[in-house]
């Protein structure tokens, strides 16, 4: 099956951490692509924070001045959906809230063509659950990436029930052709990686609650001793509480209720307090602007 040709325009909605990093992914691959947020002026905003994170690679003698150019020319803010409505592919990437999905699935299915290929990079929810609403469900799949895209190689390609083998064959092929490594799976409760990663943060807050050690020592052990690349608490503060308290709720609703997965009450004050993490310069650790460490 061939990937998708690279004259087709991908539409990525939510210009968050996840949508921007798609976006850079899709356009560095030669998509002309439209980013979407309803937050007035997010889209615009990322791109250009797309653009300084291009800069960087420039200036390292990572990246040609010519194809940085030529990545950002092909990224283009869209304040109003409608523009999006001769995408082949859209990536939607906004909150992690199956109603919120469905609600904007059912949107793209009455704007778009009957051939633009519906795709989610939700981490948790149902694929089948996600297209039940459409008309043609078929055309729904999951495409989860990891943070941050640019960086990370691996995309889980999600079939829900509806989902043709052809169709996932076809965004297997379109990952690797955009340099990554994907990976088959059913739509099952958070997919492959964030089912095993489930109880590593969960352990890792159970050891924080039964005050075994600080999450500074916590997070040095799991790096220098376990090989992570990071620890639980310095991980969830980069993919931001909110999104991964949702994504603990809803692997621990799917398998109704199983203690394994049960979500920590830490994280949810967290998320209570507004501190999301890297993204609200608070989280486990403080941000503070020019801190050369997170400082616990
Ligand atoms: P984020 O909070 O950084 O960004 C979400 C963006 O979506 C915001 O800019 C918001 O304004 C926008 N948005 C919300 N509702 C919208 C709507 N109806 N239409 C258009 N824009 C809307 O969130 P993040 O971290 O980028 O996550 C987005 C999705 O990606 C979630 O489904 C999450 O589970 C998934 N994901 C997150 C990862 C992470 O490490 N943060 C990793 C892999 C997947």
């Amino acid at each position: 099956m061939s990937a998708l040709d690279r004259s087709t325009v991908v539409a990525v909605i939510g210009a968050g951490a996840m949508g921007a990093g798609i976006a850079q992914v899709a356009a560095q691959a030669g998509h002309p692509v439209k980013l979407h947020d309803t937050r007035p002026g997010a889209a615009a905003q990322a791109i250009d924070g797309i653009d300084r994170q291009l800069g960087k690679l420039v200036e390292k003698g990572k990246l040609s001045a010519e194809a940085r150019a030529a990545t950002v020319a092909r990224l283009q803010p869209a304040d109003a959906i409608e523009a999006l409505a001769d995408a082949g592919l859209v990536i939607e990437a906004i909150v992690e809230n199956l109603e919120v999905k469905r609600g904007l699935l059912r949107q793209l299915e009455a704007l778009c063509s009957a051939e633009c290929i519906l795709a989610s990079n939700t981490s948790s929810l149902s694929i089948t659950s996600l297209a039940a609403g459409l008309a043609h469900p078929e055309r729904v799949i999951g495409m989860h990436f990891f943070n941050p895209a640019p960086l990370m190689a691996l995309v889980e390609i999600v079939s829900g029930l509806a989902t043709p083998r052809a169709l996932a064959e076809r965004l297997y092929a379109t990952a690797s052709a955009w340099g990554k490594q994907p990976v088959h799976t059913k739509s099952t409760p958070g997919f492959i990686v964030n089912r095993v990663a489930r109880p590593f943060y969960a352990e890792s807050l159970r050891l924080l609650q039964e005050g075994a050690a600080d999450c500074a020592t916590l997070d040095a052990l799991l790096r220098d001793a376990g090989g992570f690349r990071m620890g639980a608490f310095e991980l969830t503060d980069l993919i931001g509480h909110d999104v991964n308290y949702a994504v603990t709720c809803s692997v621990f609703a799917a398998y109704y209720g199983d203690f394994r997965f049960q979500p920590s009450l830490i994280q949810k004050e967290l998320v209570d307090a507004g501190r999301l993490g890297r993204k609200s310069g608070h989280g486990f650790y403080s941000y503070a602007e020019g801190a050369e460490r997170p400082q616990p």
